[in-house]
């Protein structure tokens, strides 16, 4: 029986120290007094060979019972104890519990995405796909595919940058920075992409990242993002061209504003134009937005030239279409009117909240 007064004495023991516990670190030196290794209770299981073989049943269940007790007291305790230091934690001296809280702040797309988005819901519900292409691409696509002359200003090493080290083996770049491989200037090198991928018609639009070696002005940033667009279909016509893009840009900026279509020269189009938006600040009377024109340039756009159709074998006197490019920093700033590009890229959340 001297074993059965140990466990009811070491059950005892352990609920004085337990009411005693001011801290976790106290409860755990109870533990380890009881139940650790060396503790009473596991010291006492470990002889439960030496009690008489009748008696072990009893006594090993008086043990269980008292080691389980034993446990759930140390458990209650620690809920205790933990309520008690956020009592403490709660009370006037240590937390001040009228002070707001602080608040979550949910991101939001940014504005640029949204507009791109838009611009792909336009395109969408006219039937056109949404295609990809890649970043980096080789002058093939980004140039000489697209028509540019090997003489085109825009090929050199002040208007492209070049991903280095990439001159054909054996030859070196001819001018210092320029190589086959670079950042798309451009997304109408997707043009090319999917017209050697699909078979006409084709109503598609691109919408990407492209990079100019350009100082950050109030115009210009040396990434943004452009809406490629590309019709191939028989008998399509400038008539296409400009009813397409009437609609896209009333749609963008509202029905009140007007459009014109500028002759313009871009090496993949002809006959090519520029398209203005009429000043959504002055509404076209002139101002200092809109340089005192009354207009703002949205995007470039033209007939594909014949020559492009050659480098993808698509036969010129049976399809014929047309071509659009995009900026949407521009659509943004000149849909809400903001005088500085840069405000899209500098992350300011009093500006950006407003979208
Ligand atoms: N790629 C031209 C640019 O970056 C924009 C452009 C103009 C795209 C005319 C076109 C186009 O597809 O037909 O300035």
């Amino acid at each position: 029986m001297a074993m059965s007064d140990d466990l009811n004495a070491i059950q005892e023991q352990v609920d004085q120290m337990l009411k005693g516990a001011k801290s976790l670190e106290d409860l755990e030196r109870v533990r380890v007094q009881a139940l650790g290794k060396k503790g009473s209770i596991t010291t006492i299981m470990h002889m439960m060979g030496k009690v008489p073989p009748e008696e072990r049943p009893t006594m090993g269940k008086l043990a269980n019972t008292v080691r389980a007790n034993v446990q759930a007291a140390i458990e209650q305790r620690k809920v205790q104890l933990a309520r008690e230091a956020m009592e403490r934690r709660f009370s006037a001296e240590e937390a001040d519990v009228t002070l707001p809280g602080r608040r979550l702040s949910p991101g939001t797309q940014h504005l640029v995405n949204q507009i791109r988005e838009e611009i792909e819901d336009i395109f969408c519900g006219l039937g056109y796909t949404v295609e990809d292409g890649p970043f980096v691409e080789t002058t093939y696509y980004n140039f000489t595919a697209l028509n540019a002359p090997e003489d085109h200003p825009s090929r050199s090493a002040k208007d492209t940058f070049y991903v280095e080290d990439n001159a054909p083996e054996g030859k070196e770049a001819h001018v210092l920075g320029e190589s086959d491989v670079l950042l798309r200037t451009q997304t109408s090198g997707v043009q090319v992409h999917v017209m050697e991928e699909k078979k006409p018609p084709i109503y598609m639009i691109c919408p990407g990242t492209v990079f100019r070696p350009d100082t950050p002005d109030a115009n210009h940033l040396p990434q943004f993002t452009q809406v490629e667009g590309l019709v191939v279909d028989e008998g399509i016509t400038f008539g296409d061209l400009k009813g397409t893009l009437d609609y896209f840009t009333r749609e963008i900026f509202g029905k009140d504003r007007a459009t014109r279509y500028r002759p313009h020269f871009f090496p993949f189009t002809e006959p090519s134009c520029e398209v203005d938006v009429s000043c959504g600040v002055c509404h076209g009377e002139g101002c200092r937005f809109c340089k005192g024109t009354g207009w703002l340039e949205i995007l470039g756009c033209g007939m594909v030239d014949p020559n492009v159709f050659g480098y993808v074998g698509i036969d010129p006197e049976k399809y014929s279409g047309f071509a659009f490019g995009i900026g949407v920093e521009r659509v943004a700033a000149l849909r809400y009117d903001l005088p500085d590009l840069r405000m899209l890229m500098t992350g300011d959340m009093r500006f950006l909240r407003q979208f």
